[in-house]
């Protein structure tokens, strides 16, 4: 009797172990069946794979573990005065890191970082609460290589409250679902009439991944795997098959501002999609409206000469959609110079450097560096506002004073 309940058991125990171990083996994605997730690309394109798992895109959103945290820790923790009584603390505990508030010297509350969004410039994160994420108020900004306030929060007291909405998702990952709780329903109705967004944890995809850009790819990686000899792509868009507007669009998706009206979430695009059926636009392009640096290289390309004359500039045209923007200016300068074989600068600009460094540097005096007027932040214990500085996309002819 004993024996065979123990047999039973094993028996039982080996079905289990099995069947988990065969819901492990097969990677069920979030977003639906469509979807293989970016591991199964690796084995056809680890070149692709490589380069896009190091670029930011991978890395708009990532879980807030500490080597995925931005700052020096080693010289003590970082802490932003608001004034003589309180003050933030970044602080490491058990593995995890924390913005804690002590006032008089002693622990108000503290906040876990579970997500972080961006590497480059800044890093901003987020802590669960009640089934939502809210910002930090500490940010990291690499121009200064320090915390300071994140964008938009006051500099004189903490604040906590700043909800992280799926919004900001839509830009910065490739999937999260939420869901809409009727607060009608609930007891205390007449106190809160809003609907309020529930997100699900559980269905976030970190960073902009190979199917964000290319959509649902499992059909494909299906199809190659059953047909090894099958050279030629089966069952995915192919960007060559675009139109310029097209290209421009999957791109624009994200890098066009947040000022329009929203028809459909852009969680739903695909290649090959058309921006104006996703939002429709508040402000007119061709003008001579200004857009801000942040975020809208888009607007900002489309209102140069070389965009609107040109009539094929893209964004793939300077770069690589699987790696970060080079670093190396020169590069850009020969991209510029493909077009612009015959440029005659006046004699007052060729006085201003020598030809071979003029020739390198197109960049520098034709998309100058500008502050945005969207981002801006505050260092502890400093009155005055930092900029937050990037290039513009409107390649132009700026005059001298505004190179800086
Ligand atoms: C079993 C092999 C295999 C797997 C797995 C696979 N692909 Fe492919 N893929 C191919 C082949 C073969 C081609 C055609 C040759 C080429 O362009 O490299 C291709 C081409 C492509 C292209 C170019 C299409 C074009 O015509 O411009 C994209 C984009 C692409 N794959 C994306 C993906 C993504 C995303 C995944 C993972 C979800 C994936 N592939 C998984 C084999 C595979
Ligand atoms: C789903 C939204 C989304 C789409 C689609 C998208 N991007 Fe981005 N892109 C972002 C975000 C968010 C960042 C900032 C990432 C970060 O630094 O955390 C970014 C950053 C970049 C960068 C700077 C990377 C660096 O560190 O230098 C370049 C260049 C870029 N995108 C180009 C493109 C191009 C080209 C396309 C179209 C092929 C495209 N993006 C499509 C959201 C998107
Ligand atoms: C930011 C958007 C974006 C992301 C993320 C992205 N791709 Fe691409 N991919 C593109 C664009 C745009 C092209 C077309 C490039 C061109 O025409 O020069 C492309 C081209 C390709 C091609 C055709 C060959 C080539 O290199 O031009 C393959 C294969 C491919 N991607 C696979 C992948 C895989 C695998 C991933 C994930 C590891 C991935 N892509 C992530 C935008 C993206
Ligand atoms: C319309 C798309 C869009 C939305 C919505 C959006 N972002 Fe971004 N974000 C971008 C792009 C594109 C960049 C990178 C290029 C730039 O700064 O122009 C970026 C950059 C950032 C960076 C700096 C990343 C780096 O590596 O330097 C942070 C941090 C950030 N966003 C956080 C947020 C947060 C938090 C929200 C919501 C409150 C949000 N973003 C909403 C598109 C978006
Ligand atoms: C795809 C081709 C192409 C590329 C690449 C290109 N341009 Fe142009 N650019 C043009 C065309 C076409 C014009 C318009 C010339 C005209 O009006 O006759 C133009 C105009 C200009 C002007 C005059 C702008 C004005 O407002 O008067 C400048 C400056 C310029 N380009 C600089 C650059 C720089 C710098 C780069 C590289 C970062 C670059 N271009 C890349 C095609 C291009
Ligand atoms: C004529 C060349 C050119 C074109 C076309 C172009 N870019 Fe750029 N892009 C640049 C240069 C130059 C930089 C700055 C690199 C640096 O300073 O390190 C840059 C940087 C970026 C960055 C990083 C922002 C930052 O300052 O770190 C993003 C995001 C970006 N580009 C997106 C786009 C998108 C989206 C398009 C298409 C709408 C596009 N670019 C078209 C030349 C170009
Ligand atoms: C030191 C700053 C500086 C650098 C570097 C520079 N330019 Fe210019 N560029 C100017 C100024 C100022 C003008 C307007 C006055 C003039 O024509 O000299 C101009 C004018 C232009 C024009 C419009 C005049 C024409 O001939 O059509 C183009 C195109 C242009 N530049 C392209 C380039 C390219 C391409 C590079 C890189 C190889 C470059 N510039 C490097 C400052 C610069």
């Amino acid at each position: 009797m004993a024996k065979t309940k123990i047999l039973f058991t094993i028996a039982a125990l080996v079905t289990f172990l099995t069947s988990c171990n065969n819901k492990s083996d097969e990677y069920i994605d979030p977003r639906g069946t469509d979807y293989a997730g970016s591991e199964s690309c690796i084995q056809c394109h680890q070149t692709q794979y490589e380069s896009a798992f190091h670029s930011s895109h991978s890395k708009a959103t990532a879980p807030a573990i500490p080597e995925n945290v931005l700052g020096d820790f080693s010289k003590g923790n970082p802490v932003f005065v608001y004034d003589k009584n309180t003050k933030l603390v970044v602080e490491e505990r058990n593995d995890s890191l924390y913005q804690v508030l002590y006032k008089n010297g002693k622990e108000m509350e503290a906040h876990r970082f579970e997500i972080v969004f961006g590497t480059k410039h800044a890093q901003t994160s987020v802590y669960w609460h009640n089934n939502n994420t809210y910002e930090l108020p500490l940010s990291y900004y690499t121009s200064v290589h320090s915390w300071a306030t994140s964008p938009g929060f006051p500099s004189d007291k903490p604040y906590f409250d700043r909800k992280v909405v799926k919004d900001c998702y839509s830009c910065h990952s490739s999937n999260i679902s939420s869901r809409t709780v009727d607060q009608s329903s609930r007891e205390n109705s007449f106190l809160t009439m809003d609907a309020e967004d529930i997100i699900n944890k559980k269905t976030i995809v970190y960073g902009i991944d190979c199917e964000r850009c290319h959509g649902p790819a499992k059909q494909h990686a299906e199809f190659h795997l059953k047909n090894p000899n099958v050279k030629v792509a089966n069952s995915i868009v192919s960007y060559q098959s675009l139109s310029r507007q097209q290209k421009l669009d999957a791109c624009a998706l994200c890098h066009s501002g947040n000022d329009g009206i929203k028809v459909k979430s852009r969680f739903e695009f695909k290649p090959g999609d058309n921006l104006s059926e996703y939002m429709r636009s508040m402000s007119d392009p061709s003008g001579t409206a200004e857009f801000d640096v942040h975020g809208n290289q888009y607007r900002l390309l489309a209102q140069s000469k070389c965009f609107i004359k040109s009539e094929k500039m893209d964004c793939i045209t300077c770069h690589n959609p699987h790696e970060n923007a080079s670093q190396n200016l020169a590069s850009y300068s020969k991209i510029c110079l493909s077009c612009h074989q015959e440029i005659k600068h006046s004699a007052a600009t060729l006085k201003t450097m020598p030809v071979s460094l003029l020739a390198n540097n197109c960049v520098e005096c034709h998309m100058t560096k500008k502050s945005s007027n969207a981002i801006r932040f505050q260092l502890s214990n400093n009155a005055e506002m930092s900029n937050y500085i990037l290039r513009t996309h409107k390649i132009a002819i700026y005059p001298k004073t505004e190179n800086k």
